[in-house]
């Protein structure tokens, strides 16, 4: 059984404008341990998908209109809130895209990394801050114990993104989720972080969902990537799948907007093309026709579900079998 998953997730925002159908029928699934990537231009509805697991989206105007989220053989869309606050932070936790938003401005750090310990691992006072100075000197801060007197504002970017992971390991989580943790920070810095990360899922067996626009980090550190694009899931595979057999022009457009770390001479760097549909009045047929360089009649037509390229890699274009010709005879 995977730890988690997720069958047919749709969430929608409720507009002026209309319908937002930000995420709109995505499955997928992780392993205990396993560590997944998902990408996806901006807009894609990572973080909503992020969100709806953790049933964090705010209502209005969003909601969750259908779709389960199975998480240890529970479905967690119908908990009541109480145990849905034991699932946050103990069995699943986040690291949100921007440290300053979810760290507490005004509360030391020591304060924050105790309150989630003291709440879910029934800890006294002084052993929450022990625990608390381990954690911190886990992640690479120096001079941890004396740390903990410090206001968020009082660390770089890069530490308190540190300090947000070590939040987020606490209580040992079976499921990080860990939300662009690293775009706010320089390349390095970046390398550290997901190295860091790693390292701890690998020690406490921990699954780890990794959000990013990079392919380039989810082929370093994932055993499993879903590319999404417009709500919906379009390719998905092994990193090496994904990499190195590519089955849709999405994902290869992707590939061709960022630096390949496989790459030793530079490469010319293109971005795709045109802009991703608008959500609220999605075209008949595929979603990525308007921007597809090996667009034919079908895909106007009629909408490619996910379909089997081989048992672990799927993909949504009606043109997959023959793409890495198509894509020879273009180039
Ligand atoms: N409160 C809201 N009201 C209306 N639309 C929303 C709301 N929140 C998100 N959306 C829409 O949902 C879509 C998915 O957003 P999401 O934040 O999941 O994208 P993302 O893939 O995480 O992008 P990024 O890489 O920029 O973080 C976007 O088109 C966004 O405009
Ligand atoms: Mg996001």
């Amino acid at each position: 059984m995977p730890l988690l998953e997720i069958k047919d997730l749709a969430t929608h925002f409720f507009t002026q404008e209309g319908v937002v159908k930000a995420v709109d029928g995505i499955s997928y699934s992780i392993d205990e341990g396993e560590v997944l990537g998902v990408v996806g231009e901006s807009g894609c509805g990572k973080s909503v998908t992020a969100l709806s697991i953790m049933r964090l989206v705010a209502d209005p105007p969003g909601r969750t209109v259908r779709g389960e989220v199975i998480f240890e053989g529970e479905d967690l869309l119908k908990l009541d809130d109480a145990e849905m606050r034991n699932i946050r932070g103990n069995k699943i936790s986040m690291v949100f895209q921007e440290p300053m938003t979810s760290l507490n401005p005004v509360l030391t750090i020591g304060r924050q990394l105790t309150e989630t310990a003291e709440l879910h691992l029934n800890l006294t006072k002084r052993q929450a801050l022990d625990h608390a100075a381990e954690l911190l000197q886990r992640v690479g801060i120096p001079d941890a114990a004396n740390r903990l007197k410090d206001y968020p504002h009082q660390f770089s970017g890069g530490m308190r993104q540190r300090v947000m992971i070590a939040m987020a390991m606490s209580c040992t989580p079976r499921l990080i989720i860990a939300d662009e943790p690293t775009t706010a920070l320089d390349v390095t810095i970046q390398a550290q972080i997901l190295e860091l990360m790693q390292q701890l899922a690998d020690e406490f067996g921990t699954a780890l969902i990794i959000i990013t626009h990079n392919l380039g980090v989810v082929a370093r550190y994932a055993h499993r990537v879903v590319v999404m694009y417009a709500g919906k899931i379009i390719e998905t595979g092994s990193a090496v799948d994904i990499y190195h057999h590519t089955r849709h022009p999405y994902t290869m457009g992707l590939l061709a907007s960022v630096p390949r770390l496989d790459e030793t001479q530079r490469t010319k760097l293109q971005a795709i093309e045109g802009l991703p549909p608008n959500l609220v009045n999605m075209p008949q047929g595929c979603a990525f026709a308007a921007r597809c360089p090996y667009v034919f009649e079908k895909c106007l037509q009629e909408e490619p579900g996910l379909m089997e390229f081989t048992d672990k890699h799927t993909t949504a274009c009606w043109r997959f079998a023959e793409l890495p010709e198509l894509a020879k005879a273009s180039s």
